[in-house]
């Protein structure tokens, strides 16, 4: 084990910390980034290394799973590895190591857990699942340390758009989440429709600048069952008609209009429904999280109505929006403090539901 470099790396003195904080060794390969964080007593990060491979799914317009698995298993040693020198702590100092276990990727899951379990067997330091989700809503705790729950949050990724009421640490009721498509998958797609290519989220975020958000009038879905629920498929088969209509009419496209109009239709929808549910709810504390939480005009428009409404908005920076390890040590640190522990058993769950 002394011939191990992650027994070696950096070199912090154990006596430099004091005695009872908890450094979290997190892990994050739930689909396209390989990252790992050191992350000290939940809110301080002492180490945020991601190895992003946007790069390589580029050219197939998404990410293919087995390429990302592949990846992940030649970055994770060299990345974990990363993390721990520049944190200048090596495993000794670590408290326990967490990771993401679902929902995501089932190949690419298994790349971090087996290495945390790989780990956590060889040091006996514990072992804590985190779930991504719970991860990207505990950004806010590394941005806000004075934040604390309970508060309403809007998470808003590739895979997921839930409106969460945040009860307490790690616990979630979730108030509305997607029919269809997720935000991020439609601008993803909508990305790909107007020949934007992958990945189309801050693509489109960019374009939009340039485009008039009135410009084309397409619709806001609400869902009759449930005022907090969101569906975007019908925003994106909009999107995908009038592209066809000015093809077969020989009009020509305005990529930045269509662009801002489709933006701010996603955008006005999971405004007001944020708004609603944080009023109906009696909170005044409103947060954001994930991919498109990033998204320079609903950061914007957030910001705006919340102050309005006399809401305290909480947005952490666009780097601990999308996927990174920091905010799974964030999350890891409260379950840890929970007493939550894994066995080796621990697997994969590419489904696994909030709450579980
Ligand atoms: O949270 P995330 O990094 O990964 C998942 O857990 O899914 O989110 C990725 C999603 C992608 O769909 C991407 O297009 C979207 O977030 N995204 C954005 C922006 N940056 C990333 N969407 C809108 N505007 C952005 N600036
Ligand atoms: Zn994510």
């Amino acid at each position: 084990m002394d011939d191990c470099p992650l027994w070696r790396a950096g070199g912090m003195k154990v006596e430099q910390q004091n005695k009872g904080d908890v450094l979290i060794l997190a892990v994050e390969t739930s689909c396209d980034e390989t990252a790992a964080s050191v992350v000290k007593n939940g809110r301080e990060v002492l180490s945020n290394v991601i190895y992003t491979q946007i790069a390589l799914h580029t050219r197939y317009g998404g990410v293919v799973p087995e390429i990302a698995s592949r990846k992940h298993i030649e970055k994770i040693n060299q990345v974990i590895e990363e993390a721990l020198g520049q944190a200048a702590v090596t495993l000794q100092d670590i408290t326990a190591i967490a990771v993401t276990y679902g929902p995501g990727l089932v190949g690419a899951l298994l790349v971090g857990v087996a290495e945390a379990k790989a780990i956590s067997f060889a040091s006996g330091i514990p072992l804590v699942g985190v779930h991504h989700i719970s991860g990207h809503i505990s950004a806010n705790y590394i941005e806000y340390p004075e934040l604390e729950p309970p508060f309403v949050c809007l998470v808003a990724s590739g895979g997921h758009s839930h409106l969460v009421v945040v009860k307490d640490y790690g616990v979630y009721e979730i108030i509305g989440r997607t029919r269809d498509d997720a935000a991020g998958e439609a601008f993803d797609k909508v990305a790909r429709a107007i020949g934007l290519g992958y990945p189309g989220g801050p693509k489109i975020d960019r374009l939009s600048r340039e485009g008039n958000p009135e410009a084309v009038s397409f619709p806001r879905a609400r869902v009759a069952e449930n005022q907090y629920d969101f569906s975007f498929s019908g925003l994106k088969s909009a999107v995908l008609n009038y592209l066809n209509s000015c093809r077969m009419k020989g009009e020509e496209i305005n990529q930045a209009d269509v662009a801002a109009s489709f933006q701010k239709a996603v955008i006005d929808v999971l405004v007001e429904h944020s708004l609603h549910a944080v009023k109906e709810f009696g909170y005044d504390r409103f947060a954001i999280a994930g991919g498109v939480a990033s998204n320079s005009s609903l950061r914007a428009a957030l910001e705006e109505q919340c102050a309005a409404a006399g809401i305290r908005f909480y947005h952490p920076s666009p780097a601990l929006c999308t996927d990174n390890a920091a905010m799974i040590g964030a999350a890891g640190y409260y379950e840890f403090k929970k007493g939550v522990r894994h066995g080796y058993d621990l697997n994969a769950v590419p489904n696994l539901r909030l709450g579980e």
